[in-house]
């Protein structure tokens, strides 16, 4: 069953369907006791009839809803409709990474990547404290509000719907697997590491534009992230410094023990790279003569480095001369044949005349 406009569901009328991704169908609704709007997700119809899965949603629901942090959008309540399970969050008024990426299209400012970086981390850390593993980190799933305030959703909400139906194993990917780890991918139980690889791959895709793995199918994308060393973030966009380069491919690394223990540690390092870079001057082309002067002016501008000029002319030149002298001196040679060979006796080829 799906919900429709105007629909009285419990204490709140359906105002739109918001969205609709690979685990549920997402409507905006007004709770009309509260004033105030909400989202309600509805999970994919194939779990929704039996009751043993309902009583599981609802358990683990309220662990998510547990996760009280200014990044995280708080789920308010969980409940059924004539059998249909939902789940009431906070109404976040602005719209997904995954939608500014493909509105913007420009490369994103450093200051953007880590607003979105620091909310990010902040929201996992807090979370895995807890215990609680998100599992499907994307941009789909980051919100940024016009309030300025960027959310992490969907907290687990892959693994609730995968639990729920019968057919999937634990962690299979139900929606992109671009952003999947290379253990979740070989269905290996999972750390918070796994969230920090995903995260990862979010971080590449703000720097270069696209996700380290592309293929014609998922099993392809997901034997990249298996097998494949990404490419390095710099080919794509040369202004990924080295140190940048080290963060990404860090969080990136196959086996999750050369990757950042916690999502701080991860947050840590992108500060530390901003930060040098920051006190770091870009290289200068270094002037040949100082102006030692008193009061002299200093130069304003660094000149760019000249690329050392070629001898092009002066070699054309020599070559010129030396086949003008090649030519004279054979003209002469025909001419005084019968010396040369006089004079050099032994030599193989005889004179034509
Ligand atoms: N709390 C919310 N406030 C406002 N809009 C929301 C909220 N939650 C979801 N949406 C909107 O609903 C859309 C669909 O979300 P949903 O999580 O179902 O799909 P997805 O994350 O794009 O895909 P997937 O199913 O693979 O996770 C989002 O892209 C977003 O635009
Ligand atoms: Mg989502």
């Amino acid at each position: 069953m799906t919900f429709v406009p105007d629909q009285e569901v419990g204490p709140y009328r359906i105002v739109s369907q918001i969205g609709r991704g690979g685990m549920a169908t997402v409507f905006k609704a007004y709770h009309a006791a509260l004033d105030r709007y909400v989202a309600i997700k509805v999970p994919v119809a194939s779990f929704q009839a039996n009751p043993e899965v309902l009583a599981r949603f609802k358990r683990e629901v309220k662990i998510i809803a547990k996760l009280d942090h200014p990044n995280i959008i708080p789920i308010y309540d969980v409940n059924e409709f004539e059998g249909t399970p939902y789940l009431v969050m906070r109404f976040v008024e602005g719209r997904t990474l995954r939608e500014f990426l493909t509105q913007y299209k420009k490369p994103v400012s450093l200051t953007t990547i880590m607003t979105i970086m620091r909310a990010v981390t902040s929201a996992l850390a807090f979370a895995h404290q807890k215990q609680v593993l998100h599992r499907d980190v994307k941009p789909s799933n980051i919100m940024l509000g016009n309030d300025g305030n960027v959310y992490l959703m969907d907290f687990g909400l892959a693994r609730i719907v995968a639990e729920a139906d019968a057919t999937l194993s634990k962690d299979i990917v139900l929606g992109t697997p671009y952003y999947i780890s290379p253990e979740q991918a070989k269905g290996e139980p999972l750390d918070e590491r796994t969230d920090l690889y995903s995260l990862g791959v979010v971080l590449y895709e703000l720097l270069t534009g696209r996700v380290p793995f592309t293929g014609e199918s998922p099993s392809i994308v997901v034997y990249h992230h298996i097998a494949s060393p990404p490419p390095p973030p710099s080919l794509l966009n040369p202004n990924v410094s080295p140190a940048m380069e080290q963060v990404v491919l860090k969080a990136l690394a196959k086996d999750r023990n050369q990757r950042f223990a916690s999502a701080s540690e991860m947050m840590q390092a992108l500060v530390q790279v901003v930060q040098s870079e920051a006190e770091t001057p870009p290289p200068q082309a270094v002037p040949i003569t100082t102006p030692q002067t008193a009061g002299a002016k200093p130069p304003t501008e660094a000149k760019p480095i000249e690329a050392p000029k070629r001898p092009f002319k002066s070699a054309n030149s020599i070559l010129l001369i030396l086949s003008l002298l090649i030519l004279i001196s054979e003209i002469y040679l025909q001419r005084s044949q019968i010396f040369i060979f006089q004079w050099c006796p032994s030599f193989p080829v005889q004179p034509t005349r």
